[in-house]
């Protein structure tokens, strides 16, 4: 028997010691000789033809480290950002790294940055974390020997994105993390309902939440672009939860409907503005707002970038918060800044989420309070497809990827909190 067959037949930690690591795993990866081999006329970038399925050699363990048997995974747009080879080949990363971590140079970058799984080996160092233990990820790869990760991780100068910063990430039937990744995997899940969270509530729950975000209390109005997307659902989850007033952006009249399903009364429909770049635009949306509210948003929040920061910037309440992580539709902004010092408005860049906040999410998540949002699942053969969709957003929420999972809706444990929770909520992105 293998070692990922132990796995998958739910052996004793005795048997997953006793058995013998691979020399190879499969996995989802992106090959170095590939870059550049998007022409600059092409704009559709397929991550289909970049994102390859086979075998690549296993690492060695740092003392600090834990190899996973993954058993699922999940897209994020991180995924895609590495498979056009954009804003920057991710190999510069891994080279970076290398100076430092050899094994993470290879011509070969395994992405992901999501996964659930079962811990098989424990670097020296490791005190926490045991052999057969059920865990999910946490995204952020940390130098706990920086000063300031004490304080917070994400500030530390050495700060990761596992799987996308670093090699050994998560689309994989093996992963490579350090223990400061791992958290207990929430029992009343299945392995792919486990593995779509983290990245984006985390993300989300800095941003609204976190120290240096954008601090939400209760009654705060709160517009979310992509109110159904990855990072999106998690965060309209986070104010309905947080006695916040979230009001939803999305772009069909089906997400319109989720959102709603989701318990977010207030929903704007982006399709309704020819041009978010365009003031008046911005001053309809806001009006959009005061009319379905009463009020103008005290957060925004911010992930689609150059389309619609500047609207962002305008329909947030004097005094009032941008909170932004990413830039999808371009990271060059323009906005006018009369409306933000005016109005005494604050822009707050955010990024991932430290491992107390990451531990914080995936209690909610655990407790039943905040839910997955996997709207559908590939097996990993199909990640380039899976990307794809993401790509194109063609999907809602997560879309997940089995690994070792040999089918859905498996590694469920705590039955009782599943019934608790009710299937109709943790399966509402899966209609
Ligand atoms: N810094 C970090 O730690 C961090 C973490 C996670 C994600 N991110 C970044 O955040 C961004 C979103 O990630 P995600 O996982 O939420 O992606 P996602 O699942 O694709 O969701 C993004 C949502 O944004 C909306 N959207 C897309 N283009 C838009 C546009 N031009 N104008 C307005 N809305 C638009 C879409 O919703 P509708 O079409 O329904 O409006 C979509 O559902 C990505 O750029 C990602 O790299 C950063």
């Amino acid at each position: 028997m293998t070692l990922a067959q132990a796995v998958v037949a739910g052996a004793e930690p005795a048997e997953l010691e006793r058995l013998d690591v691979p020399s190879t795993y499969r996995a989802a990866y992106i090959r170095k000789d590939e870059v550049g081999g998007f022409a600059e006329s092409d704009e559709d970038r397929d991550v289909r033809r970049t994102l390859h399925v086979g075998q690549v050699p296993m690492p060695e363990l740092a003392p600090d480290e834990v190899l996973i048997a993954v058993m699922a995974s999940a897209i994020n747009f991180n995924t895609v950002w590495s498979a056009m080879f954009e804003p920057i080949p991710t190999f510069a990363f891994l080279e970076r790294l290398g100076r430092t971590d050899p094994r993470h140079d290879l011509p070969t970058h395994v992405l992901g940055s999501d996964a659930s799984g079962v811990v098989v080996r424990t670097g020296a160092a490791v005190r926490h974390w045991r052999v057969g233990d059920r865990v999910v990820t946490s995204p952020a790869y940390i130098d706990g020997e920086d000063p300031i990760a004490q304080h917070d991780g994400m500030l530390a100068a050495d700060l990761r994105a596992w799987g996308f910063e670093t090699n050994f990430g998560g689309l994989a039937d093996f992963a490579v993390v350090k223990s400061t990744q791992l958290l207990a995997k929430p029992a009343h899940l299945s392995w792919e309902e486990a593995a779509c969270n983290m990245l984006c509530a985390a993300t989300a729950y800095r941003m609204l939440v976190g120290e240096r975000g954008a601090r939400m209390k209760q009654g705060d109005v709160v517009l979310l672009w992509g109110a159904t997307g990855g990072l999106g659902a998690y965060g309209t989850q986070l104010v309905r939860n947080g006695g916040g007033i979230p009001v939803g952006v999305v772009s069909s009249a089906e997400k319109a409907e989720l959102l709603r399903a989701m318990g977010c009364a207030h929903v704007i429909d982006r399709t309704q503005f020819d041009d978010l770049s365009d003031e008046k635009a911005w001053r309809r949306l806001g009006a959009e707002v005061r009319r379905q509210v009463g009020e103008d948003p005290a957060i925004v929040f911010e992930h689609t970038g150059r389309d619609t920061f500047g609207a962002s910037v305008y329909v947030a309440r004097r005094g009032g918060a941008v909170v932004t992580c990413g830039s999808s539709s371009g990271y060059a902004h323009e906005y006018d800044n009369r409306h933000l010092w005016m109005k005494l408005k604050r822009i707050i860049g955010s990024h991932g989420a430290n491992y107390q906040e990451c531990h914080e999410v995936n209690r909610l998540i655990s407790l039943g309070m905040i839910h997955p949002t996997l709207s559908a699942v590939y097996p990993l053969e199909e990640t380039g497809q899976a990307a794809r969709d993401v790509q194109l957003n063609r999907h809602v929420g997560k879309v997940g990827v089995l690994a070792l999972a040999p089918a859905e809706d498996l590694g469920i444990e705590d039955h009782a909190l599943r019934e608790r929770v009710g299937e109709d909520r943790l399966r509402l992105f899966r209609r």
